[in-house]
């Protein structure tokens, strides 16, 4: 069963474990994401971590200015257990609730990633100038 929390500063190493362990939409340069984002998220935005059987196994963070999610993340052994749709579900009701009316996400395109969000009813916005495929989503 999956225990959505907020995730704490003690979290942040197995974090970074997930993150740096997937295998799609790898992070090319981990400088990319700096300390400061990182607890930025943590203190003022929506960053939420799954739980399965005490411990950390995926994480989600969102932007609860802008209604973008920056981040989701399961670790590869646990994928397909429904952690990345509990998180995203969470995630997205936390955005509504701050009164956002859609989110939007980029993801690399041919992905595990890309086939959830589309089954997820995010809506295919093209590509982003970084190369990556924007994907909207309304909030109903
Ligand atoms: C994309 C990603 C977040 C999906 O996470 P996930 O936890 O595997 O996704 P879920 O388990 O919620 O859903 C995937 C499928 O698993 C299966 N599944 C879901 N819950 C299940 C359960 N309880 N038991 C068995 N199978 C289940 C379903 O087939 C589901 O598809 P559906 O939603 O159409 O029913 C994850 O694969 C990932 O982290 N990928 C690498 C990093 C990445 O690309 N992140 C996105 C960056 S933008």
């Amino acid at each position: 069963m999956t225990t959505i929390r907020a995730a704490t500063p003690a979290d942040q190493p197995r974090i970074d474990a997930i993150r740096m362990g997937v295998r799609e939409n790898v992070l090319s340069d981990p400088a990319k994401v700096t300390p400061e984002e990182v607890c930025w998220y943590r203190e003022h935005a929506i960053f939420l971590v799954a739980e399965e059987a005490g411990e950390v196994v995926a994480f989600a963070c969102a932007n609860h200015q802008t209604g973008f999610i920056w981040a989701l993340f399961v670790d590869p052994s646990h994928e397909g257990r429904g952690h990345g749709r509990a998180l995203l579900d969470e995630a997205l009701a936390r955005l509504k609730g701050a009164g956002h009316a859609q989110a939007w996400l980029t993801t690399g395109a041919g992905t595990r990633a890309e086939r959830f969000y589309r089954r997820h009813g995010w809506h295919d916005m093209g590509r982003s100038l970084d190369g990556q495929l924007a994907f909207i989503k309304t909030l109903g």
